[in-house]
């Protein structure tokens, strides 16, 4: 036994339970629910599950699948292609398991991530029969120390009967410590979960269970797959410089100080690049209450912004990864990484006042916004923590290019196809066009702002036609429900949402 696994496996009986992914996914049987770790890619279970995927390949093998979020590496695709799962929940990111969810092949319970563990310690959900956390070690007592991320990963361990750890050696101990592990009792005798500031440390550092359900332990011996993010562009640099302008005039006015409010940032390319903003604003002193900690969050550390980050996972860029876990002791003070739960509890969120920037596919002229569905029907990747930071939030941001695929698609459009957020839940909307300040306005006048100052001709004058025909039509919030949703009939019927002479001048243009 090398001093490496003593340092990491802290108890000889648990040593005795090594073994290899295969014989570790015996554990599982066919029709049972299973509880892996990982969030947004990160440290997640790297070898039983795909050792599971392929005793599907070879025998009657179903099961359901809870994780924090999405899974990295391979995990969702091979075992979508084993047909190995029959229900899956609360969040994906992977396109083979998109496609099979928009064929209705895997039952998808898109969920607000904060409310699983809710359901499952209620039992208004089928309990975890098995659960397999990554983890960076094993304390004597059964304390399972998690990786890169927490996400669902203690109340699966704390509620399943049986659980498999991996112990990556490819994530370094330095992590230990990082992790705060507060688990809120059942309801109705809940007691207030007591995060004062997103610095606040108030559970423990590692997951407890009672050693012996630990029944395997497999060693693995690589990294968390990297964030599939693009860097910033010029439209994501603009949506950053008039969001970046919004917050100063909010300082200006009083509402916010320098070092503005705790910050959430959604997962993607836009959210992330709209953080990276941050760095050339006049803002320090910065704090993040957030769910994925990505580039962005250790840029503005670098850049001397942001003073901490709590999250439940990180999830960086291949260079970034190599940066920050190669030095992580230059950022382990000033991070924290909680369960998702508490990572997107309501009541936190709603205490520290948190400024959340989220990403929308589509919104429309009221302030809805679809996160989920393009075009109404097919699963993006789900809603994720969006809803939870949203609805509670000190301001609500969303944020989109103004068009998709090349100007075929307008991000505005005058009924969402699929809500996520409803207008309530949506302070400011923002495009590279600019910004739409909702807050106190009546959805006459909202229709008004978002679409002068977030929508680019020839959208804007289509949408501008749209209110005039819709207003004469009267109501709280008009609309000319046999034309609402006609530009994305149009775009599935011409493959834009452009009518024709339009599609016709920009092409005799360019
Ligand atoms: N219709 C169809 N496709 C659209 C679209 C629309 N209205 N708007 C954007 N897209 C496509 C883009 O073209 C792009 O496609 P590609 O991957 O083929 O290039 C893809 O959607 C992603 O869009 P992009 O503009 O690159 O944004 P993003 O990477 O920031 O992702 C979301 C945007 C909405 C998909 C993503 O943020 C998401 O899944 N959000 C929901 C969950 C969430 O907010 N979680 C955070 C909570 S903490």
């Amino acid at each position: 036994m090398s001093d490496n696994l003593e340092q990491r496996i802290r108890s000889a009986r648990l040593r005795d339970k090594i073994t290899d992914a295969a014989t570790a996914a015996t554990w599982i049987k066919d029709g049972t629910t299973v509880g892996m770790s990982g969030f947004t890619r990160a440290g997640d279970a790297k070898v039983v599950p795909l050792a599971l995927a392929e005793r599907a390949r070879h025998e009657p093998l179903k099961i359901t699948l809870l994780t924090g979020a999405s899974l990295g590496g391979d995990v969702d695709r091979q075992l979508t292609e084993a047909g190995a799962l029959v229900r899956r929940m609360p969040f994906q990111g992977d396109p083979t398991l998109r496609a099979a969810i928009n064929r209705g092949e895997v039952m998808y319970v898109d969920q607000h991530l904060s409310e699983t563990v809710e359901f499952l310690r209620s039992g208004q959900i089928d309990p975890v029969d098995v659960a397999i956390i990554e983890a960076v070690a094993i304390n004597e007592d059964g304390g399972i120390i998690p990786t890169t991320s927490v996400g669902n990963s203690a109340s699966f361990a704390i509620l399943a009967n049986k659980v498999i750890v991996e112990i990556n050696l490819a994530h370094s101990l330095e992590l230990e410590g990082v992790h705060d592990i507060f688990i809120p009792k059942r309801r109705p005798m809940r007691e207030p979960a007591p995060v004062l500031q997103p610095s606040d440390r108030v559970g423990t550092p590692a997951i407890q269970i009672p050693v012996e359900k630990i029944v395997a332990i497999v060693i693995t011996n690589q990294p968390d797959s990297t964030s599939p993010n693009l860097p910033p562009d010029q439209e994501t640099a603009a949506i950053a410089a008039n969001l970046v302008k919004f917050f100063e005039n909010e300082v200006k006015a009083g509402r916010l100080t320098e070092s503005l409010m705790p910050l959430q940032a959604g997962i993607g390319t836009i959210a992330n690049a709209v953080m990276s903003g941050l760095i050339d604003s006049p803002f320090k002193h910065l704090t993040m209450y957030s769910e994925v900690l990505q580039d962005s969050t250790f840029e503005l550390m670098d850049a001397g912004k942001m003073d901490f980050a709590s999250g439940s996972s990180i999830t960086l860029s291949p260079r970034k990864a190599s940066e920050v876990f190669s030095n992580f002791s230059k950022y382990k003070d000033r991070l924290v990484l909680r369960p998702q739960e508490i990572s997107n509890y309501p009541e936190i969120i709603r205490r520290l006042g948190i400024i959340t920037v989220n990403t929308a596919l589509e919104a429309d002229i009221y302030g809805n916004v679809n996160s989920t569905h393009v075009m109404g029907s097919n699963m993006m990747n789900g809603i994720g923590g969006s809803g939870d930071f949203s609805r509670n939030a000190y301001l609500s941001v969303f944020a989109t290019k103004s068009v998709a695929k090349g100007g075929k698609i307008s991000s505005i459009v005058p009924m969402v196809a699929h809500t996520d957020h409803a207008g309530q839940d949506v302070d400011i909307l923002v495009t590279e066009v600019g910004l739409a300040d909702l807050r106190g306005l009546a959805p006459r006048e909202r229709a008004q702002v978002i679409i002068n100052n977030c929508v680019a001709e020839p959208y804007r004058q289509m949408l501008k036609d749209y209110v005039a025909e819709a207003t004469q039509r009267g109501g709280q919030t008009p609309h000319v429900l046999e034309k609402a949703l006609s530009w994305h009939v149009r775009l599935q019927q011409t493959g834009s949402m452009l009518p024709e002479v339009e599609v016709t001048s920009l092409k005799a243009a360019a």
